[in-house]
């Protein structure tokens, strides 16, 4: 029965999430998204909206200013705000993919001081785990972190194309006690942004995305004390891993709304132009790309919420997670790619936001692990399950 129960009807909260976020895309984030796009432009205003929905901490707990949902209600939230703008919607992911961490691993004390101001959406954290010589190696991060005789870390390197840590007031960043024990070294550290040692080294120039930031860290002496260490010395790298099986879930609800708007896109402009006597959505040429358009939706959809419904049940979410992800983002590229070709010269312009979706699209088979990642990730699981 691993995640049959999904395909029922939606609760009635998620159904009026759905219709809220739905609204809120509509009205307050699709009608700036291209501008934004366009000038490169924080959606600051919009982040604070996010906030007042309960979005940017869904699955917090309220006792710690969350909103209390489960993750089926995070993935019908990112979806329809991915639907609206994907670049905010990856602000939104980030913070998420944070905040699950800390609240799966803080002590009470890091809960107040690195959970609770960042539930809001008056703050944004970071979380810095690639690094310039690994991406999808993240076991070989060689930024480290040495203990030295005042029981403060010092942390030495450089993090890359890290999501939001222009903006962010904070975020983790993982580095090595030991690069010789290799993954066991990994350590996860808390931190506040504006610290000594900490800057901002390169905003990276982007294909897509380009309303959120993507900047290098320069970590040099940077100070952190022992009580911000995240889980133990050394449980970072499984700390990540866990918290990024739940960002996957994130990403593919992401792409199932990139996908949703390509196809409700090129399904508008379908009806409505004409050519060689009839309009487009009757020539079978096009129809048989909107049916492959709707199958990669719809699994996409279904996929993510398989994934949502057994985290919230508490079940294993490694493999699904990375299905989920591995599908809806190649349904993304392929529902944007197949968006600009039946819009043709107007795909291809910037009056229309197809190529926006296009170049939004592209980078969902990138970050929280490359599709060729997912593709080790579901062969490992199978693997496993037939050697059990
Ligand atoms: N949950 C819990 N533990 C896990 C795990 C999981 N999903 N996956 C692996 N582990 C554990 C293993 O059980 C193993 O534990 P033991 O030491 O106790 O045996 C340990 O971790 C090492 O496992 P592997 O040998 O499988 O590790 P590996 O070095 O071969 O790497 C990998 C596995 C799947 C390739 C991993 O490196 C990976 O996921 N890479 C992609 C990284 C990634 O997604 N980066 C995204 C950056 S964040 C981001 O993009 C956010 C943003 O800004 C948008």
């Amino acid at each position: 029965d691993r995640g049959i129960a999904c395909l029922a009807a939606l609760s009635e909260t998620h159904q009026i999430l759905q219709k809220t976020c739905r609204d809120f895309a509509n009205a307050e984030l699709a009608p700036h998204a291209r501008h934004h796009d366009r000038e490169h432009l924080y959606p600051a205003e919009q982040v604070r909206r996010l906030g007042e929905l309960g979005l940017m901490s869904v699955t917090v707990q309220e006792e710690y200013g969350g909103t209390g949902l489960d993750y089926q209600a995070y993935a019908i939230g990112m979806e329809e705000v991915a639907r609206g703008d994907a670049a905010v919607s990856i602000v939104m992911g980030v913070n998420n993919l944070y905040l699950g961490a800390v609240q799966q691993h803080g002590t009470e004390a890091q809960k107040q001081q690195f959970l609770v101001p960042y539930t809001q959406g008056q703050h944004i954290a970071f979380y810095a785990l690639s690094e310039p010589g690994s991406g999808s190696d993240a076991s070989a991060a060689s930024t480290t972190a040495k203990l030295n005789a005042g029981g403060n870390y010092l942390l030495n390197g450089t993090k890359a194309w890290i999501s939001n840590s222009k903006e962010a007031s904070g975020g983790i960043i993982f580095a090595t006690i030991d690069k010789s024990l290799k993954h066991k070294g990994i350590t996860a550290f808390l931190t506040e942004k504006n610290v000594p040692g900490l800057t901002i080294a390169k905003n990276e120039s982007k294909m897509g995305m380009c309303a959120s930031s993507t900047c290098q860290l320069s970590l040099d002496d940077m100070c952190v004390p022992q009580s911000q260490v995240l889980g133990s010395p050394g449980s970072g790298f499984r700390i990540a891993m866990e918290s990024l099986d739940c960002g996957r879930i994130g990403i593919a609800a992401q792409s199932t709304g990139i996908a949703q708007a390509a196809f409700e896109l090129a399904l508008d402009y379908a009806e409505k132009r004409v050519a060689f006597g009839q309009r487009l959505s009757r020539l079978q040429m096009i129809q048989q790309k909107l049916a492959d358009m709707a199958l990669r939706v719809e699994t996409a959809r279904l996929l993510t919420w398989r994934a949502a419904w057994l985290k919230d049940n508490g079940m294993s979410i490694t493999k699904e997670a990375a299905m989920a992800k591995l599908h809806a983002s190649e349904a993304a590229t392929y529902c944007a790619h197949q968006c600009i070709q039946i819009l043709g010269g107007m795909g291809y312009t910037t009056d229309l936001p197809a190529e926006m979706y296009y170049r939004n699209a592209r980078v969902t088979e990138i970050y929280e692990g490359t599709s060729e990642i997912q593709r080790i990730v579901i062969a490992n699981c199978v693997l496993q399950s037939i050697s059990n």
